[in-house]
This record gives structure tokens, C-alpha cells and sequence, in this order.
């Protein structure tokens, strides 16, 4: 049975925080809103808890979960051997949508880190996450409250049609902040590396580091990732069940991409009588008055932060609609839009070229 508690997500009710603490405590999974997505939590040392997490999630082990500290003291538990370059990092983001790449403390299960000697880890910035963890008393290793493959969870509703009825608790506190998880970063090599572009730009981290990250290909959603580097990023990810083109505006150009958009429209009309365009507020009126087209308005372009809110919420609609075939309009890689276009180009089965 799944229970599902209500909560005020600014200052949440500490009779339901300590309940659901003892759910994990006794080795129950519950799922719970941080500032990026919902996470799906168990603690952090009970092995048999954290192996349920990916049997749920039906995640490969081989794909390691991200732990969630409430307290620098934490850290400690679950890692060692802190950089200098990476106190700055801590200092300036922490609590906030970023995950370090650490040594694992040997006390930390192996199935935690997918095998890894490293392990991942972040203090979320929400009062929700942070009063569970501080309840708790000890860490929580959590990876998005989705089924592996589907779009990640922005609030309780989606977590409940992914996960309800195979966990023991969901705390429901409304609709996340950033809409898309946190930034991942390996600080250990030189350069520092993005794993996965998220809330935080990295834009933002290179000012704080007064040095440049490496954005390898896989970090913008191009190409695979080796198993050792970021092992989350080999998997078909973020995926509704429409298949999905992705008109990606290389040009910089929005006519052109209007223009691609429509032509590709014209092209798979004879294909298929139901296509679904997902576009941005100001390019919609282009394709509204076409036949047999649904629009979907996922936010302004010149608002990525409406965007990247919506993007998630955006691709599980978008399977309600029951399209044949969806088309989506990508973004300007810069900033919070290169997390937007990491997860498109995910999504998608094909990249057209605009
Ligand atoms: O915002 C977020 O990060 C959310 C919330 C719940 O905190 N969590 C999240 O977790 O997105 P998940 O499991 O969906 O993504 C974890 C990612 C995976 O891509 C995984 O491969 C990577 O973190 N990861 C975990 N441990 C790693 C490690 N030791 N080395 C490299 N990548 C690691
Ligand atoms: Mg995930």
C-alpha cells in the first residue's frame, strides 16, 4: 500500500515528517519533492532498501543513485578526500541542484554506487528533503520517483502514476521549483567535467571555479558516455511513449525553424493522421490552424526558465493526447537551455537539423 501525504512544501507539518522518517527508518521507500524533481528515498546504509529502489524503478544496477545530505557533518559519512576546488563548489551552490562526483567512504553499500568507487552526492534546498534527512539522521540515496526511461516527476501526481502501489509513502508537496534534476560535476579532473547540464548552469559553476568545465558531447545529449564517467547517461532516457522528432535550431534562427517545423509536418501528413507539435508561445500561432495538428505551448523561448519548468510535465501530456507522432521545437543551447536540449535530444528518436 502507498500511503500519500499532503504537506506544505514551505514549512512542512513535523507529526507527518516524523512518520515518514520511521517509514525509512523500517526500510520503506518513499517518495518526496526536492527543489529539481521528486526523488524516490531509502536510507542510505540499508542495503536491502536500496536494492528495492531500482527493482521499483525496474533501473539497471549498474546505474548509481545520488545521496541527499541535509548537513556538511554528512558528507563525511559517505565520502572522503574533499578537494579545495570542490569546498568552493560546496560553499558557493550547496544547498542547491548540485551533485559532486566524491571517493565513496567504503561504509556506503556498493549497490548505492552501482559498483562505482565514487559516489554521487548533494544537499537538496528544499525544506521538505532537508527536514526528512535531518529526521532521519542519516543520508538518503534517491534517484527521480519515475520509472526508468519516463520523463522525470514535477509533482506527486506523476510520482503516483509511475510508482503507486510499489512504494510504501509519497509526500506530496506540490509542483518542484526548477522542473529538471540537478547539475552533476566531476571536479576531480582538470578540466572539471559537466556529467549532466541541469538546474544550475554551468555558466554559473565556471564564474564560481574562475576556470572552464568540459562539456563533452553526451553532457549536450550527442553521442554515449563511457560506463566509468556517467553511467546514467548510456540509458534511453526522459522518453515519452509518442515517438519524437526533434527540430533542433542549429541555425540560431527562428524563421528557419518554422520553416522546418512545417515542412516536416507536410512531409509526415500522409503517414500519420494525428501529429502533435510541442512549440514555444511565440512560434504556436504557426501551426495552430493546421489540420489534423495539436499544439502543445510549452513556455516562452524568451523565458527558458518557463521551459525548463514545464518540459517534463510537457512530455507526459503529450502521451495523453495519444498523438501518432510528435514534433518538438528545440532551444538555444545556453544556460538552463542546454539542460532543456540535453533532455530533448534524449527524448527523441530523431534529430532534424534546422
Ligand atoms: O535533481 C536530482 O539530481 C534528482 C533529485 C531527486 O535529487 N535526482 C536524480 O537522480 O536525478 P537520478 O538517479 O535520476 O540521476 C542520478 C544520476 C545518474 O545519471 C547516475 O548515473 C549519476 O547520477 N551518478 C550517480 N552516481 C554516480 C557516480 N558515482 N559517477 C557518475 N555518475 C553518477
Ligand atoms: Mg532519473
Amino acid at each position: 500500500m502507498t500511503r500519500v501525504f499532503k504537506v506544505d512544501p514551505l514549512n512542512p507539518d513535523q507529526d507527518v515528517i516524523r512518520q515518514v522518517a520511521s517509514i525509512l527508518r523500517s526500510g520503506g521507500l518513499v517518495a518526496f519533492p526536492t527543489e529539481t524533481v521528486y526523488g524516490l528515498g531509502a536510507a542510505v546504509f540499508n542495503e536491502q532498501a536500496v536494492r528495492r529502489v531500482y527493482i521499483v524503478k525496474q533501473r539497471p544496477f549498474d546505474n548509481p543513485l545520488i545521496i541527499h545530505i541535509s548537513s556538511l557533518e554528512m558528507l563525511y559519512l559517505v565520502a572522503e578526500d574533499i578537494s579545495e576546488r570542490e569546498v568552493k563548489l560546496i560553499e558557493k551552490f550547496w544547498p542547491g541542484p548540485l551533485t559532486l562526483i566524491l571517493p565513496r567512504n567504503p561504509r556506503v553499500p556498493r549497490v548505492v554506487s552501482g559498483g562505482l568507487d565514487t559516489v554521487a552526492v548533494r544537499m537538496p534546498a528544499h525544506p521538505v528533503a532537508l527536514a526528512l534527512i535531518r529526521e532521519l539522521g542519516e543520508p538518503i540515496a534517491a534517484p527521480s520517483a519515475n520509472l526508468a526511461g519516463r520523463p522525470s516527476p514535477t509533482s506527486a501526481e506523476h510520482v503516483i502514476q509511475d510508482l503507486y502501489g510499489k512504494i510504501d509513502a509519497i509526500v506530496d508537496g506540490g509542483v518542484t521549483l526548477y522542473g529538471i534534476e540537478s547539475t552533476i560535476i566531476n571536479a576531480r579532473t582538470n578540466p572539471p567535467i559537466l556529467l549532466r547540464p541541469g538546474a544550475y548552469p554551468v555558466e554559473e559553476i565556471e564564474r564560481v571555479l574562475g576556470e572552464k568545465v568540459a562539456v563533452p558531447d553526451y553532457a549536450r545529449g550527442l553521442g554515449e558516455a563511457t560506463l566509468a564517467l556517467a553511467p546514467g547517461m548510456r540509458y534511453r532516457h526522459y522518453a515519452p511513449e509518442t515517438p519524437l522528432i526533434l527540430v533542433d535550431p542549429v541555425s540560431g534562427r527562428i524563421d528557419t525553424l518554422v520553416s522546418k517545423v512545417l515542412s516536416t509536418i507536410m512531409e509526415l501528413r500522409d503517414m500519420y493522421s494525428k501529429i502533435c507539435v510541442v512549440s514555444s508561445k511565440e512560434t504556436a500561432n504557426a501551426y495552430r490552424s493546421l489540420e489534423g495538428v495539436s499544439v502543445i505551448e510549452i513556455g516562452s523561448r524568451w523565458n527558458i526558465f518557463e521551459v525548463t519548468r514545464n518540459l517534463f510535465k510537457t512530455l507526459r501530456i503529450l502521451d495523453t493526447l495519444k498523438c501518432d507522432i510528435g514534433l518538438v521545437e528545440g532551444f538555444e543551447e545556453r544556460g538552463l537551455g542546454l539542460a532543456v536540449m540535453n533532455r530533448l535530444r534524449k527524448a527523441s528518436y530523431k534529430r532534424i537539423l534546422a
